[in-house]
């Protein structure tokens, strides 16, 4: 029986790369028309907008065995990036093993493997599956007492600049999404304001003409990530300062506790006056927003860039081990139980890139082939050990937050046990 990975975004062609190389029979169904899940700008899953590159930089965000475009800029775009992994896709030959335009509607625990219902109507036993549907196609939109009577939009309906057009725009949120929207608004609206809730630490795209994330891999001696972030934190307030100089609120987190923000260029049209700081939203009355503060002011746009919920639409989430906002898995992967279910790219950490997630597809391959074997069963204990006890603490507000560092050190060593 063949396993199904459900998915082909960046996480589902690894799973399915590391299983072809494993031997390990399977297929994929992907809802999209094409590969590439996030990066298939204008697709129902994702979340891209015109605006968007990467904020990890080429070397450090592509697959190990296959590099980006030596001729592609440091920081892609989101076309550049969708080419790449149809790329790697081609390359691997992974395209006959995936079934387009399919959803996966449900799928139900058997007592030989899993039974999966698809959107065509069809269904499917398979002896295990790899969820690789990711994370950031859920809106998560907060519930504001009042109406407003302006436009009202999530971040993922947003996709091109001309909307804030002579608008008076308000974007709500500040992690990499609002303030790359910010940016776009800033050339086209007629005023732009920011309603922020907590802080973040900055980080700009290059240092000294070099991205400026590259420093931080392939490093033979790596700090403990207390000691990194305050190193790091000293040389940010030099080279950009402290948020709290730009008005905005001072981070209550370590700089590698949480995603940083990557983007220069928010700061720069605080600093010249573009973009005005606001307190979190209150309530909304006709196109009056009210803030925490007590101050009011109107508006014809409110542009939500407040994230995303993680959901499984199409499973039991207990069978997740779910402890909410997510399931509590070993290493993000493996839920209690061993029963043929394995998650792949369920984690959030600046410099994990798709080699992380490569990584991941690895350790469930290596798992699956050792299942019967006494490495199998010594992972399996700590699965079992892991999945019962509480979350750990520094797993960030997303629940899925990990120290690419030490998570990739970690799965090296599950792999290489597995053997
Ligand atoms: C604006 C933006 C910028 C980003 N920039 C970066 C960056 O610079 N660097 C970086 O590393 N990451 C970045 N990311 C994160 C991005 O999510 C990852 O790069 C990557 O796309 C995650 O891969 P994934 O396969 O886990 O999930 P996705 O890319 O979300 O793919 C999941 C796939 O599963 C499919 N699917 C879901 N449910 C089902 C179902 N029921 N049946 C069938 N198919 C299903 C979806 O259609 C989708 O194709 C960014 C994200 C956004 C939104
Ligand atoms: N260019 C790029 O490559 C790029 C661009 C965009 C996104 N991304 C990645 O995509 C992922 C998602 O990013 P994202 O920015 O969409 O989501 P996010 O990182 O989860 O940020 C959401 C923001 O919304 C705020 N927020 C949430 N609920 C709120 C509420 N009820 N009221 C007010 N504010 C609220 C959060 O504030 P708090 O901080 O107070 O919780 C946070 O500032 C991240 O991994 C990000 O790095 C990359």
């Amino acid at each position: 029986m063949k396993h199904l990975i459900i998915g082909a975004g960046p996480a589902g062609l690894a799973a399915a790369k590391a299983f072809k190389q494993a031997g390990i029979a399977f297929e994929v169904v992907e809802a999209q028309a094409d590969i590439g899940g996030q990066w298939l700008y204008g697709g129902p899953a994702s979340a891209v907008y015109a605006s968007t590159h990467l904020i990890s930089s080429k070397g450090t965000t592509a697959f190990a065995d296959l590099a980006m475009d030596e001729n592609l800029p440091a920081y892609p775009r989101h076309d550049q990036v969708q080419s790449y992994l149809r790329a790697f896709a081609r390359h691997f030959d992974l395209y006959p093993q995936i079934r387009l335009n399919t959803e996966v509607r449900s799928v139900s625990r058997q007592r030989d493997g899993w039974q999966v219902s698809f959107s065509d109507g069809s269904s499917a036993l398979y002896a295990g599956l790899v969820i690789a549907n990711g994370h950031l196609s859920d809106p998560n939109i907060p519930a504001i007492p009042g109406q407003f009577s302006g436009q009202l939009l999530h971040s993922k309906a947003y996709k091109t600049a001309d909307i804030f057009d002579g608008k008076r725009v308000l974007i709500v949120g500040a992690g990499n999404t609002g303030c790359d929207i910010v940016v776009d608004a800033v050339h086209r609206a007629k005023s732009v304001a920011w309603s922020l809730r907590g802080g973040n630490h900055f980080v700009p795209k290059f240092f000294a003409g070099r991205p400026a994330d590259a420093g931080n891999h392939n490093k033979r001696f790596v700090l403990p990530r207390p000691l990194r972030s305050l190193l790091h934190e000293a040389v940010l307030r030099i080279l950009v300062g402290p948020p709290e100089r730009f008005g905005l609120p001072k981070p209550k987190h370590r700089l590698y506790d949480r995603t940083p923000i990557v983007n220069s260029l928010v700061l720069q049209h605080l600093g010249q006056g573009d973009v005005h700081v606001r307190k979190p939203i209150e309530r909304f009355a006709g196109e009056l927003v009210f803030f925490q503060d007590g101050s009011a002011e109107a508006f014809d746009l409110v542009l939500l860039a407040t994230g995303y919920r993680i959901s499984f639409p199409f499973i039991d989430t207990a069978l997740l081990n779910w402890r909410e906002p997510a399931p509590h898995l070993h290493l993000n992967i493996f839920p209690p139980g061993d029963t043929g279910l394995y998650v792949c790219g369920l984690l959030e950490g600046a410099g994990i890139g798709w080699q992380g997630r490569m990584l991941q597809a690895e350790a469930i391959a290596a798992y699956i082939a050792a299942r019967d074997k006494p490495a199998g069963a010594a992972l399996r204990r700590q699965i079992e050990k892991f999945c019962a006890g509480p979350r750990p603490q520094d797993a960030g507000e997303h629940g899925i937050f990990v120290d690419f560092h030490a998570y990739r050190r970690r799965l090296g060593k599950v792999i290489a046990g597995l053997q």
